[in-house]
């Protein structure tokens, strides 16, 4: 692919003033495989996760996590778990992981409740040895206005309705650390506007829009806006980004934009069309290829 480069002019600029270099050639992996195995990963190779799994005890899940074993709350967070074991392995040390995971309602046994994914993630992050952040919550805008669970106007039966998901962060151990006045460092900085609304803990992004396929809303596509915004928080021009969850391919798309290096796995191989739909673009930089494993379904 070509050299054109997407990267906002301004910060091309800067980078060229400090080294008079070009931007590096980019590449950008795709395993068609199980994450719970990410051997074509040396330990510490990663500098950032940005990942979105499949949703514990959210019905469009349900057959997927049947298809693997797995039939409770319980056995599908065990699951998830083996990618995380993995993700812990071939982070680099103060590399950052961005999970975004949604809580479930659901009634289970005539019961109605809360299946809180969230914190079921944080907890085994932090069994894995990772310290958790400040985390972010992800307003959707709602288009269901009477998205409200319950009878009326009296109390005391009805529920708060779930319009936040969650993008969680934790880190690998100390601080990263840099060369000093790291040139790729340098131009990747962001703006005073961008940080202020970055780093704020409420971020006000639309879900996946409706004119994008059918097959992206089953899968649970992420808007590219928050892979845009975590990738530039945390890593720099020439790092490689790791989605072990690629679904349609988002992470590998935004990180083609923004001369980041990637890895992505996903499991089902009837993804692979859309996945090379959203890659083949004469606007992304930096060559793909994409591996059938045998341990795809
Ligand atoms: C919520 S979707 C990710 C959507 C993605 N962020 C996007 O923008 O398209 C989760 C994806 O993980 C895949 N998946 C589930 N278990 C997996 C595993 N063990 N290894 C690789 N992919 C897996 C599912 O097939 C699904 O496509």
């Amino acid at each position: 692919m070509g050299t054109k480069l997407l990267y906002p002019e301004r910060v091309l600029k800067e980078y060229l003033r400090y080294n008079e270099l070009k931007m590096p050639e980019t590449e950008h992996k795709i395993i068609i495989g199980n994450s719970t195995q990410m051997d074509e990963i040396k330990d510490k190779e990663i500098h950032l996760i940005i990942t979105s799994p499949p949703y514990p005890m959210i019905e469009m899940w349900d057959d997927m996590f049947a298809s693997l074993g797995c039939q409770t709350y319980d056995e599908m967070h065990n699951y998830l778990a083996e990618t995380w074991k993995e993700c812990y392995r071939v982070l680099i040390d103060g590399g950052i992981a961005c999970i975004n995971i949604g809580d479930a309602t659901r009634k289970l046994n005539g019961t109605f409740k809360l299946f809180p994914n969230h914190s079921r993630i944080i907890e085994i992050f932090e069994k894995l040895g990772f310290d958790t952040l400040p985390y972010i919550l992800w307003k959707k805008p709602t288009n269901k206005p009477n998205a409200f669970l319950g009878s009326g106007f009296i109390p005391n039966n009805a529920y708060v309705t779930l319009d936040c998901e969650y993008i969680l962060l934790f880190r690998k151990n100390a601080l990263r650390k840099f060369k000093p006045k790291d040139p790729y460092r340098y131009a990747s900085h962001y703006t005073k506007e961008e940080r202020d609304v970055w780093f704020s803990q409420i971020w006000n992004i639309r879900g996946i829009r409706q004119e994008n396929s059918e097959l992206s809303r089953r899968v649970g596509a992420y808007p590219e806006e928050v892979v845009y915004r975590l990738l530039r928080m945390f890593s720099i021009i020439g790092d490689k980004v790791l989605d072990p969850f690629l679904g349609t391919g988002t992470t590998t798309k935004i990180a083609m934009e923004n001369n980041r290096n990637s890895i992505g796995y996903e499991i089902k191989e009837d993804l692979v069309n859309l996945i090379k739909k959203k890659l083949d673009s004469e606007n992304l930089y930096g060559k793909f290829f994409i591996r059938l494993r045998d341990d795809r379904i």
